[in-house]
Formats: C-alpha cells, sequence, structure tokens
C-alpha cells in the first residue's frame, strides 16, 4: 500500500509579500513553526513547497526528480540571470553547455586568477594610500569588475571600469528590489548585453582574438548540439553569467572584512596562519554570512518522498541560508568557527551556498572554485599586506533584503600598504 502523508500546509492565498519582507528567514521561520523541513505555501500565484536540510538538498539535485525549465520568474531573468542561459536547460543540453563552462576553470586558468586578483589588489591599494577615505563595497565592485574582465578575456578601459562595474552590480543589487531600483536592474542588463554581444560579434568576425581558454573566446566560439554557434544573445548572456557573478563576490569581500573586524581574535590568528587556516576561514564566511537565499527548480514528475506526495510541475524551493544555519548539520550554527571546517566530511549536500550535488551534472554553481580562489588571495591581501582604520559607522546587515550587504559599504580609512 502507498502511505502517505499531507505536507504540512501553510493557509492563505499568496505569501510572496511575506517572502519579501521575511527574506533569508522566510524558509527557516516556517521551518521551525512547522517543526518540518518540508512545508507547503503559495508563492507567485502558485502552489510551492519549500525545503531545507541535507536530506532535502540531495533530493533537490536529483535530476530525475527536479528539471529547471520556465522556473526562473521573469523579473530575474531580466535583471540577475537573462534569458536563456544555462540556469534555464535541463538533461543533455545542460550537460553539454555546464561542460563549456567547467572547462574556463582548469588548474592554469585558476592561476592566472591567483596572480591577476593579487595584482588588482596592489593596484587598488596604492591608489586608497592617497585617499582620506573609501567605501570597501564600491571599490570591491571595481576591483572585481578589472579581475572579471582581464580574467574573461574581455577588453576594457580603465575609464569604463566604474561605469560597467555599476552596471553588472545593478544585475544583482536588483532582482528583488521594487521601482527605480528594479527598473535601473533591467536597463543595466541591456546595456551589459549589448556591450558583450557586440564583443561576441567581433570575436565570431576575427576581429577581436581574447587569450584561449577565456570565457568570452571559448563561449563566442562554442557550438550546440547541433553544431552551431549560440545566438548573439544567448552568448553574450552566458559571458555575463562568467563577468557579473565575480563581481558579485565583492559581497562576500565585504563580509570577509566584516568577520576580520567583528573577531580581532581570528586576525591574529590569520597573520600567522597556513593556508589550511585561511581556506576553512573563507568557508565559514561563505556558509554564515547571507548570500543566495535559495534556489528554484519544479517537480519533473510525479513522485513520493519520504511518505510526501510532489506532483509534477510544482515549484518547489530549497533552503540554501537555513540548510547553511541547520542546528542538526552545524554545531552552534549562528557562531563564527572557522574551525568547524577542518573536520568536515564534504558532503555536496551540507554546504550549500552556491548550491549543491555535482558540478557537470546539476546546477551547481559553476564559479565555486572561482570565488574561493579570489576571496583568498584578498583575505590574505587584507590581513597581511593592508593596514587600516574602521571609523564608527553602521555595519549591521539585514537578514531581510536580497542580496545583504553591511548598511555602510565598510568605510575604511588610514589605509597604508605593506610588503
Ligand atoms: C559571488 C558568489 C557566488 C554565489 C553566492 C553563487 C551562487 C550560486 C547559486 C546559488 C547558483 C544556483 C545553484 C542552483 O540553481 O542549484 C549558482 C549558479 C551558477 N553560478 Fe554561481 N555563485 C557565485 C559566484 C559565481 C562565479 C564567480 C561564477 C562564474 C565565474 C558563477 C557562475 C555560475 C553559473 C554559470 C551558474 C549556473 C550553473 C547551472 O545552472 O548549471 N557563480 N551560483
Amino acid at each position: 500500500m502507498n502511505m502517505t502523508k499531507s505536507i504540512p500546509r501553510e493557509e492563505g492565498l499568496d505569501h510572496s509579500l511575506s517572502l519579501l519582507r521575511e527574506g533569508y528567514m522566510y524558509i527557516p521561520n516556517r521551518k521551525k513553526s512547522f517543526a518540518s523541513n518540508v512545508f507547503e505555501t503559495r508563492l507567485l500565484g502558485q502552489s510551492a513547497i519549500c525545503m531545507s536540510g541535507e536530506k532535502a538538498a540531495e533530493l533537490f539535485y536529483d535530476e530525475e526528480k527536479f528539471m529547471r525549465n520556465g522556473v526562473a520568474p521573469k523579473r530575474l531573468q531580466k535583471t540577475l540571470f537573462g534569458e536563456e542561459g544555462v540556469q534555464t536547460l535541463d538533461d543533455e543540453a545542460h550537460r553539454h553547455r555546464k561542460s563549456m563552462f567547467m572547462s574556463l576553470m582548469t588548474k592554469n586558468s585558476l592561476e592566472a586568477l591567483h596572480e591577476i586578483t593579487k595584482t588588482q589588489w596592489q593596484f587598488a591599494a596604492k591608489k586608497w594610500e592617497q585617499m582620506e577615505q573609501i567605501i570597501l563595497y564600491d571599490e570591491t565592485k571595481e576591483i572585481m569588475c578589472r579581475i572579471a574582465c582581464e580574467w574573461g578575456g574581455v577588453p576594457i578601459k580603465e575609464e569604463e571600469v566604474k561605469e560597467r562595474a555599476e552596471q553588472l552590480a545593478a544585475l544583482f543589487e536588483s532582482p528583488t528590489a521594487l521601482g527605480p531600483q528594479h527598473w535601473k536592474g533591467r536597463h543595466a542588463r541591456k546595456q551589459v548585453e549589448h556591450w558583450i554581444g557586440g564583443l561576441v560579434n567581433q570575436v565570431r568576425e576575427g576581429n577581436l582574438t581574447p587569450p584561449e581558454g577565456t570565457a568570452l573566446r571559448e563561449i563566442s566560439l562554442h557550438k550546440d548540439l547541433e553544431g552551431k554557434w549560440l545566438e548573439e544573445e544567448i552568448a553574450a548572456v552566458e559571458v555575463v553569467n562568467i563577468i557579473r557573478p565575480i563581481v558579485a563576490i565583492a559581497i562576500y569581500i565585504n563580509f570577509t572584512a566584516l568577520a576580520i573586524h567583528h573577531y580581532p581574535e581570528q586576525k591574529e590568528k590569520l597573520e600567522t596562519a597556513d593556508a589550511k587556516y585561511f581556506q576553512m576561514f573563507v568557508q565559514e564566511v561563505r556558509r554564515f554570512y547571507p548570500f543566495f537565499p535559495m534556489a528554484a527548480a519544479k517537480v519533473r514528475k510525479d513522485f513520493t518522498w519520504e511518505g510526501y506526495s510532489f506532483k509534477k510541475g510544482t515549484l518547489t524551493l530549497l533552503d540554501l541560508y537555513g540548510t547553511n544555519h541547520d542546528a542538526e548539520l552545524w554545531d552552534n550554527p549562528d557562531l563564527f568557527n572557522p574551525y568547524r571546517f577542518s573536520g568536515w566530511n564534504n558532503s555536496p549536500f551540507d554546504f550549500i551556498p552556491q548550491g549543491g550535488g555535482d558540478y557537470m551534472m546539476g546546477h551547481r554553481c559553476a564559479g565555486e572554485f572561482v570565488t574561493i580562489e579570489i576571496m583568498e588571495v584578498s583575505l590574505k591581501f587584507l590581513v597581511n599586506h593592508l593596514i587600516y582604520q574602521l571609523p564608527e559607522q553602521d555595519l549591521s546587515y539585514s537578514l531581510v533584503s536580497m542580496p545583504s550587504i553591511p548598511k555602510s559599504g565598510i568605510i575604511l580609512t588610514d589605509i597604508k600598504k605593506i610588503m
């Protein structure tokens, strides 16, 4: 006999506003009140299942049970993701496109990224020594934009950097915003895709030759399963899928600086720490601080899991932030403690700030190694090569607005570069 039980259900017509009002805590709050890792609600005018925890992540990344096409809401496609990019693909088409993304992440290219990142921090710090104060968030967006373009093979003039950094940042700062901020994001997407589309075209016509293995070159010349180049707009979306999230690493760098400030004993430890400790610190920043609240998919076909019935087509959200703070998985989850990673078993489903599962087969973030590399180099620079002060300012960050960024943007004064 097929024993099914009902999924705890949040009553009401629609809870999209509660999701906006509660942000990162929307799923964790209900997980607590229902005492369940799975519950049903209504979001964006449809039934939705929300899930949290390691087992839920394992289920969510089972490609036979969930799919992605037609899932992302228009407001995200028009800002954050773009249309018809790798995020929207399933099955063979997804694997083919994803393997192109993963081919950009070789050992050599990550070593090149390491050097580019170091040089860009040095360049920026030299400038900051001449300034009374800086807002770290604004500055790191520009640093990341330079890194993204150089590593991605995208030519950019120094005088363009500020504007392009702002446009790329508008793509991830605007998705859940209302009114003008949201429209700024939509407008920025058009500008950025127009810029990159033009470069794709130049590569194809032989007027621009970015180095082999860079995103602009490989994506421009990538052939789909039918042996054809991607449409110019889609190729632009995919190049932006590389350079936009590199600019977004500015958020993690701000949280890194915040952690160094809030936990002075950690800073002391880092000053003499080995590479392993730097790595654990970066992992803990990615676990502890909020970034992407959730990932979305839809049920591919009817199935039953742990007695719960999942119906084909149901929107399903996996709680990324809550899983990283799940007390069943992490001791004292609200404590910042890099040591917790010394014995971590590398499960692909318990630590999921950038999604879970397999890189090649599933939708796990293609840029996780890039993120870690840039964060490690940046952390080393902040700890060992920069002296600075933090004047009085509002360093709080929200668990509601998405993405969350320390309120002041982190103001630094009295900056000195040391060897
Ligand atoms: C800034 C920190 C980053 C965070 C927090 C982040 C987070 C995520 C998340 C949550 C997903 C979706 C996982 C899912 O749908 O299951 C994702 C997908 C993706 N990310 Fe990242 N990411 C970051 C940086 C990067 C970087 C640096 C790159 C490229 C260099 C990148 C490229 C991608 C791509 C291409 C996908 C789509 C993968 C697919 O659909 O198969 N991300 N990321």
